[in-house]
């Protein structure tokens, strides 16, 4: 357990706002979190991140901010199809991504190269290229802060939606993961069928029988054509949901657009990619002062210059959603979380 005051976020944030928190403390297990949640004149509230790569701070954090450091990845193999994989929450997960194509597994590939880590990934239900953590998510360990006793959630229990989950939600603030198993699989079950993701992995492997790497080498091509490295630019990859319509609102777009991108929801709502809709506002690209909507996937809001300032991301974030709003009546809703 380690307790850092008046800590520099800068490099906790992938959006490398230059923001402090009064306290910054981590643990690697039970017993520490135990020791950090007990502790008397701990500067409240408490904030949990991951790797900081879905979040926005508007300002210095005046309580503590929360890191786990619980590691260990342990695969389970009852010599089934089925292998499952015991994440520790402050893995890396595509570190974890990576191990389990590596071992010719099943599952997570198509979640390659997202930012952050296996805890926030579960709040998440981070997802990509037609697969959700909820699709491989077999249970999480968490610590429940209310009865004070590890408690484990089957998928179910997490009730997860398109970038949701009970935990941000009912049980917010509730739960602290500290593991995560997932259910990988070591039969042949590539899921290519999101947008090119099959054009991509045939240009890259031909016709014949794919790897989980192979797969996950052609994501990481797809991510890295149409997103930013973190490493390089500051963001926080999408910064907004795809909004879900009325199938008459979408009528109504229709009638009046060429050809709307568009994904019919089982309820009859209809996803229109919020992306579309930024870049038919001509905000593709554009810039304020330091922040710019990336010129390459208009969903993602950037720190260009590196010397954003909280300020400036709020004010083209408002600039975004007013003017989705003004030209087609839908109200953006952010997907990063602001703090
Ligand atoms: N589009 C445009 N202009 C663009 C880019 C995209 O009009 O410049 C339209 C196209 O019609 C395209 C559609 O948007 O077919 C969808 O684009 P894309 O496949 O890039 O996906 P997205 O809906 O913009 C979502 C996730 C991403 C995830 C991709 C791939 C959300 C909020 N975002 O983006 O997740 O990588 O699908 O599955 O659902 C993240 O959460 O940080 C993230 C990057």
């Amino acid at each position: 357990m380690r307790i850092t005051f008046n800590k520099d976020l800068s490099a906790l944030n992938t959006f490398r706002m230059k923001v402090r928190a009064a306290a910054f403390a981590e643990y690697s297990g039970l017993e520490g979190l135990r020791a950090i949640l007990s502790m008397p004149g701990l500067p409240r509230p408490l904030l949990h991140i991951g790797g900081g790569s879905n979040l926005l701070f508007s300002g210095d954090f005046k309580g503590t901010v929360l890191h786990s450091a619980v590691k260990g990845i342990l695969f389970i193999d009852n010599g089934t199809p089925e292998v499952l994989a015991r994440v520790g929450a402050g893995e890396s997960f595509d570190g974890f991504c990576a191990l389990a194509a590596s071992k010719g597994l099943w599952g997570t590939e198509n979640l390659s190269l997202i930012p952050g880590e296996a805890g926030a990934a579960a709040v998440q239900n981070i997802g990509a290229y037609g697969v959700e953590i909820k699709d491989v998510l077999e249970s999480v360990e968490a610590y429940d802060t209310v009865s004070g006793e590890m408690v484990t959630l089957g998928c179910e229990d997490c009730r997860y939606a398109y970038r949701d989950s009970v935990f941000k939600n009912e049980a917010k603030g509730r739960y602290i993961i500290l593991y995560v198993t997932f259910k990988l699989s070591r039969d042949y079950s590539p899921r290519l069928s999101y947008g090119h993701v099959e054009a991509a992995v045939r240009e890259v492997c031909g016709s014949g029988t794919l790897t989980p790497m192979m797969v996950r080498d052609a994501i990481v091509g797809i991510r890295k054509t149409k997103l930013p490295a973190v490493e390089e630019t500051g963001s926080a990859g999408s910064f907004f949901r795809n909004p879900f319509v009325s199938r008459e609102q979408y009528e109504a777009i229709a009638s009046r657009y060429e050809k709307v991108p568009h994904f019919i929801n089982p309820d009859g709502t209809v996803k229109i990619p919020a992306a579309w809709l930024i870049e038919q506002c001509g905000l593709k690209g554009y810039s304020e002062g330091n922040a710019a909507v990336y010129h390459k996937q208009p969903l993602v809001i950037v720190n260009a210059t590196g010397e954003a300032t909280p300020d400036e991301i709020l004010s083209l974030e408002q600039k975004v959603i007013d003017s989705v709003w003004n030209r087609f009546s839908i109200r953006l809703s952010p997907e990063v979380e602001h703090i």
